[in-house]
């Protein structure tokens, strides 16, 4: 079979796919379009069933009807009616509570039948697309129906695909992880992060690691620092009650940041299959040096956004966004600044910085070099630039390499140019919600995108002195920055200490 590139694809073996969590938003936003995006490029067969697990008294023929709208609405490749008549077919819900035994007795029947009437050899892939407060439970309530299946016996493999956010902190995450690991093994766990899932991060890998030409300038000898951006003009849109409870520095930096982070900055794996990458990144983690006391006040910065435009349009504050305090101390901004401590990158800072509701919808990372080493021209010609590689990640998804070139004329005077890739100029479809990659990965079984136990808890021990050191001294400043600015202030000083700029978005 191949793809619509032409390009040889090998279908996941069939399996019985149950969603918990199956009439919520992350179902019909992204799992149904991309289930359905994979079946459309040969990547599933048809044999594939979806179960659908939630409390919603919803039936078989709601649900499919609920696939084939999300398909429709939401599928970023459109539709292809057989396909979707065939997916249909094999796709079934079963209604319960997900702390009650019965429902997993239903849902064993189910399952059962679901296997008996497909080759799907007892594969079954358990996806957790609910709140985490079920996670454990839902884990748990498998293992006591008899659903899990050690690794390695017969009658098909168990997998267990468990969404963000992985526990709120150190002790939090490995709670977690204590309670999984009690049911499955931490081979069967796949810990999603939607990033690893899209295009443009899984080439940062390739960028770095198939090319010559980076890696011997790729250390702390060339590169001056880093700059890691994830900039949303969207706010909380709706999900005020989770985020309150999360933050910026839980929601964006724990995981997609510090992932972004080790894609830059880790060492070449020895192969790209197995748990090399993953060893490799988690090596970064640990290499991470533990901000001081003075750098936890200096070297981290804060925000929470206040009324503003975005586009043209008034948006609300924060506190005034639904199911936010109106004293909410919650932060929507957080920069930072952290050193790696390796042969690689001692000395050189990574700064970071996300935030909602900021100017631009904007996911980026500089790489800046250090100056050349003499400036041959007068300064008339023009101040001399670094070079920067930069990897826009969204909205759109390019590369560019900045360098100085002679401005023509008859004097010596220099300007700033760029090469660039766009992804777009590549054959191929990269259409895709970024879960496509992600699901498929685990019903092959290759774990490289997904996040291994001690990755969370390693990214944990980096970010929970933060949240302790912010927890304990309330910020009083709140809301600091306009929607649809570059967030607060102090984000600013924090680079122009170090006698730097934040890279201003294109
Ligand atoms: C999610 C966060 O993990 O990532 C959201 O919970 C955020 O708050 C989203 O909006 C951003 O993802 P993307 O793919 O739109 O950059």
């Amino acid at each position: 079979m191949t793809d619509e590139s032409g390009a040889e694809v090998r279908p996941a073996d069939p399996c019985a796919l149950v969603i918990f969590g199956a009439a919520g938003d992350l179902t019909r936003r992204k799992l149904l379009p991309a289930l359905h995006n994979l079946a459309r490029n040969g990547l599933v067969t048809r044999d594939l069933a979806i179960v659908g697990v939630a409390m919603d008294p919803l039936t078989d023929e709601t649900f499919r009807a609920r696939l084939a709208e999300a398909a429709r609405e939401l599928g970023p490749a459109g539709v292809d009616a057989g396909v979707l008549a065939a997916q249909q077919a094999r796709c079934f819900y079963v209604a319960g509570r997900f702390d009650d035994p019965a429902a997993y007795a239903r849902l064993r029947d189910r399952l059962a039948e679901v296997h008996r009437g497909g080759p799907t050899g007892g594969n079954t892939l358990f996806y957790l697309a609910t709140p985490p407060a079920f996670f454990a439970t839902i884990a748990e309530q498998l293992g006591a129906a008899g659903l899990v299946r050690a690794p390695g016996t017969a009658g098909g493999w168990t997998r267990l695909i468990v969404e963000k956010p992985f526990g709120r902190d150190l002790a939090s995450a490995r709670e977690l992880n204590r309670r999984l690991l009690a049911v499955f093994d931490e081979a069967q766990i796949h810990r999603i992060d939607h990033y690893l899932g899209k295009e443009t991060v899984q080439n940062i890998l390739l960028l770095r690691f198939l090319n010559g030409i980076f890696e011997p300038i790729w250390n702390r000898r060339y590169v001056d620092h880093v700059q890691l951006t994830v900039a949303e003009t969207l706010g909380v849109e709706g999900r005020g009650g989770y985020y309150e409870t999360a933050g910026a520095l839980r929601d964006i930096v724990q995981n997609h940041m510090l992932q972004l982070v080790c894609l830059v900055a880790m060492e070449p794996p020895i192969s790209l299959v197995g748990e090399a990458v993953r060893d490799e990144k988690v090596k970064v983690l640990r290499a991470i040096r533990p901000l001081t006391a003075a750098e936890l006040r200096e070297a981290t910065v804060r925000g929470q956004y206040g009324a503003g435009r975005i586009d043209g349009t008034a948006v609300p504050a924060y506190r005034d966004e639904p199911s936010v305090a109106r004293d909410s101390v919650t932060e929507t901004f957080a920069a930072l600044r952290l050193f790696i401590e390796n042969w690689r990158w001692a000395e050189v800072p990574f700064y970071l910085r996300t935030g909602k509701r900021l100017a631009a919808h904007d996911t980026e990372i500089v790489v800046q070099f250090r100056r050349a080493p003499l400036a041959l021209l007068p300064p008339e010609a023009g101040p001399q630039q670094p070079n920067r590689l930069t990897i826009h990640i969204q909205p759109d998804e390019r590369i560019t390499l900045r360098f100085e070139a002679k401005r023509p004329g008859p004097h010596l005077r220099m300007t700033p140019v760029e090469m660039q890739f766009a992804y777009d100029d590549l054959e191929g479809d990269s259409r895709s919600t970024g879960y496509e990659t992600l699901l498929y990965d685990c019903m092959v079984g290759d774990p490289m995108l997904f996040h291994r136990a001690d990755m969370v808890e390693a990214a944990w021990t980096v970010v929970t002195p933060i949240l302790e050191a912010w927890a304990a001294s309330p910020p009083r400043d709140f809301p600091n920055y306009a929607a649809g600015s570059w967030g607060p202030a102090v984000a600013d000083a924090l680079l122009a200490r170090d006698g730097r700029r934040w890279v201003p978005p294109e």
